[in-house]
């Protein structure tokens, strides 16, 4: 018994540790409360999607709250990004009562769908959902094409995650504004198109 007792107090003590937030408490529970979800060593994110902007009503909007718009800066956060959407976005089982938003009706967001899980008897089936879509990020070549700058003004070669799309990048003067498809990759969308975006807070250590 005496040592299952040391033992479980020696669990806790590690989760504390553990547990330590980086981020000052207060600001962190502020910033979950405003629509922030929280990545460990990653940072804070929020997915904005139910009024769809053009890209520099994206970035402004994300300025205002003292964020960025994400800069994807490696694979991690690319999944971050992924589940973000995932988990926090659109896509509505049918038990919460079907779909809320009309994100599909989106000309960028892809029609195909994943493939339906074989239903099991407690499982309701999920409504079939726009498996990838397409979301604003924080780079562009509006100053001169084909030099992609982030909003952190770095090359986006220094930025850590490039992995255009297929047919992507484009090189016109109507595909300046960075994209980001949640399939995990990164693309060039005209500025004036109306997507949903994410505002960054890295994590202050
Ligand atoms: C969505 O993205 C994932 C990851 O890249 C990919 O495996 C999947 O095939 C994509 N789904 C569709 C329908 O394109």
């Amino acid at each position: 018994m005496a040592r299952l007792l040391s033992c479980s107090l020696l669990v806790l003590a590690s989760l504390c540790l553990v547990h330590t937030r980086p981020y000052h408490e207060e600001k962190h529970r502020a910033l979950l409360r405003s629509g922030y979800v929280y990545f460990p060593g990653g940072g804070y994110y929020r997915l904005a999607y139910k009024t769809p902007v053009v890209w520099a009503e994206a970035r402004r909007n994300c300025q205002q709250e003292g964020a960025t718009l994400a800069v994807v800066n490696s694979e991690k956060e690319a999944d971050n990004l992924r589940s973000l959407y995932l988990n926090n976005g659109p896509v509505k089982r049918e038990r919460d009562g079907g779909w809320s938003d009309s994100y599909d009706t989106n000309v960028l967001a892809e029609s195909t769908v994943d493939p339906i899980p074989t239903p099991t008897p407690d499982v309701p089936t999920p409504t079939p959902a726009p498996a990838n879509a397409t979301i604003h990020i924080g780079f562009h070549d509006i100053f001169i094409e084909g030099e992609y700058l982030t909003v952190r003004n770095e090359p986006l070669i220094m930025a850590g995650f490039i992995r255009w799309k297929v047919g992507y990048p484009i090189a016109d003067d109507e595909h300046n504004c960075g994209g980001f498809d949640t399939g995990k990759f990164i693309l060039d969308n005209p500025c004036d198109v109306k997507l949903p975006y994410v505002c960054e807070i890295p994590e202050v250590y």
